[in-house]
């Protein structure tokens, strides 16, 4: 063995690679993507739709404009999810920091959500989709409520692509919200605090009868969770996308499920070994 070749050795058996990779950037030079087989689709996909105003901006336009050219994105994804079949879909569109933007800025959000649930629901309806707002609906402006809250009326039966939209939402507050719905169900008698399980809090956030979060999807290279889901989320795979969102489309959301779909997941086991019938202290779940 040369001496190049037995310091490169010695090198990897000290500082060894790192075996699982959790965080995948997907970039333009990834190779062309197939669509994974139906059993390898995520059945819960979680999208964090960021880069409307640096898209905008890089153009000379209005933030304002971003947003619009988002929502036709936006549009393309949830057609995609709906013909590939996936499960349930959940959109990150407005957070409750999000009020905190500019007159303008939110009055454009807002003037493209109204339009957006005018525009779409014939078709959103016609294909089965089931649209639920997770977030505080009650605290949106009136006639955005009354739009959301006719959405939902509209499509509760549906029983295709479940399509959740975040609205005035914040991760944290939904867990305190869920804790306080366990606590008047303890005060009134309807539940005792043993009751209280992972179950039973599920059950009480808006994603309530929904399996987990499989796959999260971040673009404009942005690599946090910005309170988004944090229950659900718990055990997902992460893929972040360098595009900025209104430049995201069938492709690079296919290329985003098959990073995916290429996956080892473990949810803190281990492959290929049975479970131990001992029952640990503590859970080593990574
Ligand atoms: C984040 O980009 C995006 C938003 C806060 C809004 C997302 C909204 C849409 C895609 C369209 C409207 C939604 C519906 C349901 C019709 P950013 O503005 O923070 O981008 P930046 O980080 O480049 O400033």
């Amino acid at each position: 063995m040369s001496l190049d070749k037995l310091t490169r050795a010695l090198g990897d058996m000290f500082n060894p690679k790192p075996r699982y990779i959790t965080v995948t950037p997907v970039t333009d030079k990834s190779a062309e993507p197939v669509l994974p087989p139906p059993q390898a689709l995520p059945r819960h996909v979680a999208i964090i739709m960021d880069g409307n105003g640096r898209w905008a901006t890089g153009r000379g336009l209005p933030r304002s404009a971003g947003h619009a050219a988002g929502t036709e994105a936006l549009r393309e994804i949830i057609r995609a999810s709906d013909d590939w079949g996936i499960g349930a879909l959940s959109l990150y569109a407005f957070s409750t920091e999000n009020w905190s933007r500019s007159k303008e800025e939110v009055g454009a959000l807002m003037g493209l959500l109204l339009k957006y649930f005018t525009s779409e629901i014939d078709e959103l309806d016609e294909k089965n989709v089931r649209i639920t707002i997770l977030g505080d609906v009650d605290g949106m402006p009136e006639p955005q409520r009354d739009a959301l809250v006719r959405a939902m009326q509209r499509t509760a039966k549906n029983t295709g692509l479940r399509l959740n939209i975040a609205l005035n939402y914040g991760g944290r507050a939904e867990l305190t919200r869920a804790a306080r719905l366990l606590a008047q169900a303890v005060r009134d008698g309807e539940i005792e605090p043993e009751d209280i399980d992972e179950d039973a809090f599920a059950a009480r956030l808006y994603t309530a009868g929904l399996p987990d979060v499989d796959l999260l999807i971040r673009t404009s290279g942005e690599m946090r969770t910005s309170n988004f889901l944090p229950w659900q989320l718990t055990y997902a795979e992460m893929v972040f996308d360098d595009c900025l969102w209104p430049d995201f489309d069938r492709t690079r959301y296919m290329k985003c499920l098959s990073v995916y779909a290429g996956r080892d997941r473990r949810f803190g086991g281990v492959k290929g070994q049975m479970p131990s019938t001992d029952t640990p202290d503590k859970e080593d779940a990574t």
